[in-house]
């Protein structure tokens, strides 16, 4: 489904900042894995999702989602295929548009029609109200309130559906929960599983969280110096602990896993 071959990224090449961020990466998923990635900070995970939207051109190597080499194709139109989370619930949705206009914005965009110039129609209006229903967050009841009033969680749950109301081939989560409270990464995170699995979407999702690394998807894959040190799935990793885990990852990098807030459970 996504295949990346040989990815090589060096930034600042011939300085003495010179720093090798992706280094000759592989890594193959099959339609509808949901992997976790974990690693230290600065190990080039945000960088490798950056390789995929095309975000930063690569110095050599191959990307190519469901058969297609889309090493050299521009970012907008990779982004029709490809869906993206960050950490920052600001992003991703538009803080002076209301619930049900950033829904039409999106809407529009897929069904090739023009936003906003005219009113949003009445099936629309309650295909819309259905959607945000499904968050579970009682905001189908205030569809003309302004996004920026939105807490973090809401507000990221939003851009969740957003990112999905036309099914992407792959969607990228870039730590997605880590600014929310406990409480709505926790509601954001149950809302990622249901809407990954009923489309059946191609998943990868950054974490500081172990033991969510460990418990979401069906494999969970450990960078390190811009390569893939460790990928684990089915018996192994059903029965491998948190603490299994960072003595792995230990042994194989020689020093601990180290981020900013490691969460553990
Ligand atoms: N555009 C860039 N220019 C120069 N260096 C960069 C750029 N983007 C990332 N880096 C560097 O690449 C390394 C990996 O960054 P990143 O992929 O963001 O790590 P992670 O997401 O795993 O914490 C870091 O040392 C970072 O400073
Ligand atoms: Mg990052």
């Amino acid at each position: 489904m996504l295949s990346l071959r040989s990815l090589t990224k060096v930034f600042e090449r011939g300085t003495v900042n010179e720093n090798c961020v992706l280094d000759d990466l592989s890594l193959s998923l099959a339609a509808g894995d949901f992997v976790t990635i974990i690693g230290s900070n600065g190990a080039g995970k945000s960088t490798l999702f950056n390789a995929i939207c095309g975000s930063i051109a690569l110095d050599t190597g191959m990307v190519v989602l469901d058969g297609k080499d889309i090493t050299k194709q521009r970012d907008y139109k990779r982004a029709q295929d490809i869906g993206r989370l960050f950490q920052d619930p600001h992003t991703g949705t538009a803080a002076d548009f209301s619930i049900e206009e950033n829904l039409a914005l999106v809407y529009a965009k897929v069904k090739g029609r023009f936003a906003l110039q005219q009113a949003i129609r009445k099936d629309d209006r309650l295909f819309f109200e259905e959607q945000v229903l499904r968050l579970g967050m009682g905001l189908e009841k205030r569809m003309k309130m302004r996004v920026g009033l939105l807490s973090g969680g809401q507000r990221q749950a939003l851009t969740l559906l957003l990112a999905t109301l036309s099914p992407p081939k792959l969607l990228l989560l870039d730590e997605h929960t880590a600014a929310l409270d406990p409480l709505s990464a926790k509601a954001v995170l149950s809302l990622t599983e249901d809407i990954t699995k009923k489309h059946r979407i191609t998943t990868l999702m950054i974490t500081h969280n172990i033991s969510d690394a460990l418990s979401m998807g069906n494999r969970t894959i450990m960078m390190a110096h811009g390569k893939v040190v460790m990928d684990i799935a089915q018996d192994e990793r059903r029965y491998m602990t948190v603490a299994d885990l960072l003595e792995r990852y230990k042994k194989q990098v020689h020093h601990d896993l180290d981020t900013d807030r490691i969460v553990f459970s």
